[in-house]
């Protein structure tokens, strides 16, 4: 017997592993400090109540014979699909029920959909990336390039001259820089595809953050995109499903890939295969669908309170995201994200290296965010901080984010003492008040 020796060239991840070491050894020497965690990529916010409703329902249909329910479709029930096809449809998309997949979750279809493609493709992910895209390549000994996303390109990378890549992985929103495409960018991507017989994995966890209308939400907005791309989609940060997994990915019809010629002399009757039929085979094969309950709790999401429900709180996280960015642009420091997605992607001041500034921030004020560097190459420099903790959190951390960053005044000149006067104020540092420790920290989500 041999292992598949591939995952043996899997990068340990250190990056969460090593923020819950620095700060449980943080917390346990500083047992009087608060520390705010604006490093996790975990919601915060309960279900929303339309949500909790369908579960107690479908729950109790699960007690009571006629209305139990076993083995589901493995692609999904058509009564959460149906609902995923009017949502695209809102958007002006046009999509079959039967290109609609329901998942546990974005994470296990972007990983399982490597099942369908050869070994000998060349990958292209950005640099910095998320890295479920990477580890699972390498997992199946594929090759990965990287595209390089920058402030000077706002970390939407385009299509390079003379990259070749066969399959191209795009997140927008991005995780973890919160940078969007525009519209002509990821047309950009579309037509590079077309020409290369390459193929789109679209990364769409965050689409429900996109307020900006000019703004695509969905790859499909783009022509021609249906014949190159599948898209991910997830009600985790969407809907608050971190815990109760449901997501759904779309595989057009029209996506339809060449055989090889020695395929063809063994069998078939014809030249290409569409991935639909790949992707079903695939689930059939290997899943056994989403729970009942879940694609119950899934369904009210798309349902007019549902979306009421859950704007709202997309709605919070936003305003959470506006505090932090208006912080950053008080005290001068650059970023990106954080309009059209839950991430603030933030320039370390001062040439500060990313863990760097975790530690300065850790140490001086008692933040925890999440080392640029930790995704990559050419997210040295950078630090995420996210939308996800609550209001109190999020202000009282910028509050003390602003009291490091702003310059202390000049010294005036000491004036006249007077008689009789109070003893002199502490100086502001001092005042930052210290409150109970936390309770034992928490590990920080690797989402
Ligand atoms: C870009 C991106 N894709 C996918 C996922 C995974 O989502 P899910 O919880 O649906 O598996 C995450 C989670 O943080 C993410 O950031």
């Amino acid at each position: 017997m041999r292992i598949n020796e591939n995952y043996l060239n899997v990068k340990e991840s250190y990056l969460f592993s090593e923020i819950a070491r620095k700060v449980n050894d943080y917390a346990e020497k500083n047992p009087d400090k608060k520390i705010i965690r604006m490093g996790i990529g975990d919601v915060t916010l309960p279900l929303a109540p339309v949500v909790v409703e369908a579960i107690h329902k479908a729950a109790d249909e699960m007690g009571v014979k006629e209305t139990f329910r076993g083995y589901g479709p493995e692609q999904g029930y058509d009564f959460l699909r149906e609902k995923i096809v009017a949502y695209y449809k809102e958007n002006t998309i046009r999509i079959d029920i039967n290109e609609v997949f329901i998942s546990d979750g974005a994470k296990s279809d972007v990983g399982n959909i490597t099942d369908l493609f050869d070994k000998d493709n060349l990958v292209l992910v950005p640099d910095p990336v998320y890295p479920v895209y990477v580890d699972t390549n390498i997992m199946n000994g594929r090759k990965i390039e990287y595209m390089q996303a920058k402030a000077s390109n706002g970390f939407c990378p385009l299509p390079e001259p003379g990259v070749k890549a066969d399959i191209i992985y795009l997140c927008s929103p991005n995780n973890p820089t919160g940078a969007v495409y525009s519209y002509d960018q990821l047309k950009a991507w579309v037509d590079y595809a077309l020409k290369n017989d390459a193929i789109i994995l679209f990364d769409a966890a965050y689409e429900a953050f996109i307020g900006d209308s000019k703004l695509p939400r969905s790859i499909y907005e783009v022509d021609g995109a249906k014949r190159c791309a599948i898209e991910f989609c997830s009600l985790s940060k969407t809907a608050g499903f971190t815990g109760t997994r449901c997501g759904y990915t779309i595989v057009p019809k029209d996506l339809k890939v060449q055989i090889t010629k020695l395929k063809k002399l063994l069998k078939v009757d014809s030249d290409v295969v569409e991935l639909n039929k790949l992707w079903l085979r695939r689930q059939t094969t290997k899943f056994n669908g989403v729970p009942y309950i879940v694609q119950r709790a899934a369904e009210a999401v798309f349902t007019p309170e549902g979306r009421a429900q859950i704007k709202e709180n997309i709605d919070y996280y936003k305003q959470n995201a506006q505090i932090i960015a208006d912080t950053m642009d008080e005290v001068g420091i650059k970023y990106f994200g954080g309009i059209n997605s839950p991430y603030i992607w933030l320039e370390c001041p001062g040439g500060m290296r990313s863990w760097e500034f975790f530690d300065y921030l850790l140490e001086s004020i008692n933040v925890v965010g999440t080392p640029g560097a930790g995704f990559g190459k050419n997210g040295e420099g950078y630090f995420r901080l996210t939308a996800f903790s609550d209001r109190e959190s999020t202000i009282e951390a910028m509050e003390r984010f602003k009291k490091l960053m702003t310059p202390a005044p000049e010294p005036q000149p000491e004036p006249e003492p007077e008689p009789k006067t109070e003893p002199a104020a502490e100086p502001a540092e001092a005042e930052l008040v210290i409150e109970e420790p936390e309770t034992a920290p928490e590990e920080e989500s690797e989402e």
